[in-house]
């Protein structure tokens, strides 16, 4: 897919993402505010309800009380305590508010404001938040003697109890966009691995080809020259055809070993064949093999070993392949005058095996990469250097295999060094 067009997408989505918490989190606003409208409509009815029930008891033993008396008294209300309990009050209130759903703790009050005092109080401790911050409704509207009096009410825990019942609501709501995200992320995550995985196989499909068609073509050439009549003629031109046929082949069979070596590693199915190997030995083969392509560059190989005790327990071929690769890619890596250094010392309970080269460096980031399979440093998009990035992956697996450790310290433009420890006795 295209880079572009990826983007795009993960932009778009992005932006349909946030508009949609931002309409989530209207509606969670929206429903608050229709719940506390709600709430406010449930506790101005209970209360009206209070208030005309209040009204109901004291006109009726006001009747009893006044029969004899003036008229006039009809006006005036009786004192509280002659008609009404505060504990009596408190379960009217509590009854009407349940009715209506309205089940939170609730301090109430009846406060005269001329003389600013508290003619019944639920609790002292409130007197201020009654006042300030909680609901009043005067009570006998129609006494027209005597100054308003208010039963104002409170809710210490509205708050509470007004987001508990959108509590649900909103731990779903969040699950949701964490689930929503999570699995936004980890899509975008994918796609680029996928990406980069894809290009890497493309890249290594190049390779692959180019490495495979310059012995072919070479072979065929030769093959072509062999079928001449007239070559076949000189005995020591036909040699050199042959051999040149059989080196190319060599190659051939060298690749294709060691992308299947890959799989087999992939399968988790390597086989090692342990036998006692003796490193310098092992080390001195390599370096006998490539010398020539070094000293073409008009480098050299240095060798330092100093390991009293060269001998480990080990797989002869894998270890030969591990200590090529890492000779070769010293040289590879390294456009002028290699200067390898190959040194080994005892150290701990093994063999410390140090590969230096005075290459093009490997930077901090990609240091962590280059043991990833079909991993490459892109130098542009052109790779100066063939190879299929197989090479120090397949170099970890096998100091995984042996028990050992690899690591590596280089400077870009300075050269790299590569550190291998392989104990002696591979324990399981
Ligand atoms: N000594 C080195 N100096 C600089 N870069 C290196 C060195 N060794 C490895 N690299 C980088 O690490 C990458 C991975 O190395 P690796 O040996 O796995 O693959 P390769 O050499 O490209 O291919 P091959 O499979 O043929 O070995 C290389 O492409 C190169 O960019
Ligand atoms: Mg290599």
């Amino acid at each position: 897919m295209n880079r572009r067009i990826i983007i795009f997408t993960i932009i778009a989505m992005t932006l349909a993402l946030v508009g949609l918490m931002v309409i989530q989190i209207y509606w969670i606003k929206n429903a608050s505010s229709v719940k506390e409208a709600n709430f406010r409509r449930s506790v101005n009815e209970a209360m009206t309800k209070v208030v005309m029930k209040v009204e109901r008891l004291e006109k009726k033993k006001a009747l009893t009380v006044y029969q004899y008396e003036s008229m006039l008294n009809f006006n005036r209300h009786l004192p509280y305590a002659e008609f009404i309990t505060k504990a009596a009050l408190d379960s009217l209130i509590s009854l009407e508010l349940n009715i209506r759903g309205v089940d939170t703790r609730f301090e109430f009050g009846v406060y005269k404001p001329e003389g600013n005092e508290f003619l019944i109080e639920k609790s002292i401790n409130y007197s201020k938040e009654l006042i300030e911050k909680g609901y009043a409704y005067i009570l006998f509207p129609t006494d027209i003697y005597t100054s308003p009096e208010y039963i104002c009410i409170y809710f210490p825990h509205e708050k509470q109890f007004l987001l508990t019942e959108l509590w649900g609501m909103l731990l779903i709501s969040i699950i949701l966009i964490i689930v929503v995200v999570y699995s936004f992320s980890y899509m975008v995550t994918t796609i680029f691995r996928q990406k980069r995985l894809s290009e890497m196989k493309n890249d290594f499909i190049n390779n692959m080809t180019h490495e495979f068609k310059t012995p072919i073509s070479t072979i065929s050439l030769a093959c072509e020259a062999l079928s001449d009549a007239d070559m076949r003629k000189s005995e020591d031109t036909a040699r050199g055809y042959v051999n040149m046929i059989m080196d190319e082949n060599k190659r051939l069979a060298g690749m294709a070993e060691k992308i299947l070596q890959t799989a087999v590693i992939d399968k988790g199915q390597l086989t090692m064949r342990k036998e006692a190997i003796d490193m310098h030995e092992v080390i001195s083969d390599v370096i006998k093999n490539l010398r020539i392509q070094v000293e073409i560059k008009d480098g050299e190989f240095i060798r330092r070993f100093g390991a009293a005790n060269p001998r480990i327990e080990g797989d002869r071929v894998h270890l030969t392949n591990l200590v090529y690769n890492l000779l070769d890619n010293a040289n590879k890596y390294t456009p002028k005058r290699p200067m390898i250094r190959v040194s080994t010392e005892n150290t701990g309970n093994g063999i410390l095996l140090i590969i230096e080269d005075n290459g093009i460096g490997i930077s901090k980031a990609e240091q962590k990469k280059v043991f990833d399979k079909l991993y490459r440093v892109p130098t542009g998009n052109i790779h100066e250097v063939r190879g299929f990035g197989l090479g120090l992956s397949y170099v970890k697996a096998i100091v995984e295999e042996h028990r050992g450790k690899i690591s590596i310290e280089s400077e870009v433009g300075k050269g790299s060094k590569f550190k291998v420890f392989l104990p002696f006795v591979i324990k399981e």
